[in-house]
């Protein structure tokens, strides 16, 4: 293929496939540098975009947050010596000066800027760091969305610490997963949830206590009872569900809340979270330092995400639909050299 050409998956507009084809190579400018990408991986906004059921779309675009590669390129006053260097990429673009919150002008990597799936992507030269030592780069590629969200919303918002009883919902989840292998590594005890007895068995499998199916009628009460309630909850789901998270949560308990796979919260018990003086803390994402905290306890705690299945480049559409159909436990990687 010509030097000025790569493949990629293109979303053209909503509701359409995801299109391999060739597109114009991304050539990196002041401040940046152009990574040659071994790996990516998808997460649920990849599919939140194409379904057009998020902020800001913009088309044709090329979605993917996750990204594991080597440097091809350096741009105008990026430092020279990240050239040939293995990374992997933090995908939140400027978050801004206060750690509280992110700047209004902040971005996800994969809209509006083009993102992971495709052979080349540039990026600014602080968004990249050295990919931890102990992982392949399709382990490293599926870290940093989930893993950042995880890390911020169970450390720097609920403040999980060793000895606590968590629980983490939806266990077959990206940024569940996560949760659930940074809190045992932690030292916590952690249950799950999950719609598949065989997902909570895995979930058990990398060192959890116990978990409920919450497709089974009391499914809070059985977990309730076995655990004894809990400190920290972290939930993806949102919806109907999330009533009873006040109810299994101990007084002077912590709910971390990153994501609404299930909608809104359209019942609650307010009595709950006031007399039990509970905390609902929202998080997004992380800050740079919390992505630099995360691959370093990634490295400390040699964790290895969990992978589900690999789908080369041109399968992208197939791995979409996959990770819709919610079988999956782990992250599916994109494998882009295959
Ligand atoms: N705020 C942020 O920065 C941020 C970052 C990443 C993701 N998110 C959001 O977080 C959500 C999860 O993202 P992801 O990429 O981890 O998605 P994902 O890998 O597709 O996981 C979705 C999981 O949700 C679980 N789920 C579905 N219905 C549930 C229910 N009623 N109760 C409990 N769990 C339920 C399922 O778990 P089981 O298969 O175990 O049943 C499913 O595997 C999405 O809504 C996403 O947009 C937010």
């Amino acid at each position: 293929m010509n030097n000025l050409f790569m493949k990629a998956s293109v979303l053209e507009a909503v509701n359409t496939p995801f299109i391999f084809k060739d597109v114009t190579k991304p050539i990196p400018q002041v401040n940046e540098v152009q990574v040659k990408l071994y790996a990516a991986a998808l997460n649920h906004r990849d599919i939140w975009i194409q379904k057009g059921q998020y902020a800001g779309l913009k088309f044709p675009i090329i979605c993917g947050s996750d990204g594991c590669g080597v440097i091809t390129g350096i741009g105008e006053h990026a430092d020279a010596k990240w050239l040939n260097q293995e990374v992997v990429i933090n995908p939140s673009i400027n978050w801004g000066d206060n750690s509280r919150v992110q700047a209004r002008d902040y971005t996800i990597l994969g809209l509006p800027e083009n993102g992971t799936f495709a052979q080349y992507v540039c990026v600014p030269e602080h968004l990249v760091h050295q990919k931890p030592a102990h992982l392949t780069v399709q382990h490293a590629a599926a870290i940093p969305l989930a893993g950042l969200t995880a890390f911020r919303v169970l450390f720097s918002r609920a403040k999980a610490i060793a000895g606590e009883t968590v629980l983490i919902t939806g266990a077959g989840g990206g940024v569940a997963l996560f949760a659930t292998q940074f809190a045992i590594a932690a030292g916590c005890r952690v249950y799950v949830s999950s719609s598949s007895d065989a997902k909570i068995e895995q979930a058990k499998q990398l060192g959890a206590t116990g978990g409920a199916n919450y497709k089974t009628a009391d499914w809070n009460k059985t977990l309730a009872k076995e655990s004894g309630g809990f400190d920290v909850i972290i939930d993806g789901a949102g919806g109907e569900g999330f009533a009873r998270l006040t109810d299994l949560a101990k007084p002077g308990g912590r709910i971390g809340v990153y994501g609404a796979t299930q909608g809104n919260w359209n019942s609650g018990i307010p009595a709950r979270t006031f007399w039990k003086q509970l905390d609902i803390l929202g998080s997004t994402m992380g800050t740079p330092h919390e992505f630099v905290e995360m691959l370093n306890f990634v490295s400390k705690q040699r964790i290895v995400p969990v992978i589900d299945s690999v789908f080369s480049l041109d399968e992208t559409e197939t791995a979409a639909r996959y990770m819709d159909g919610g079988n999956q436990y782990g992250k599916i990687v994109i494998d882009i050299e295959s």
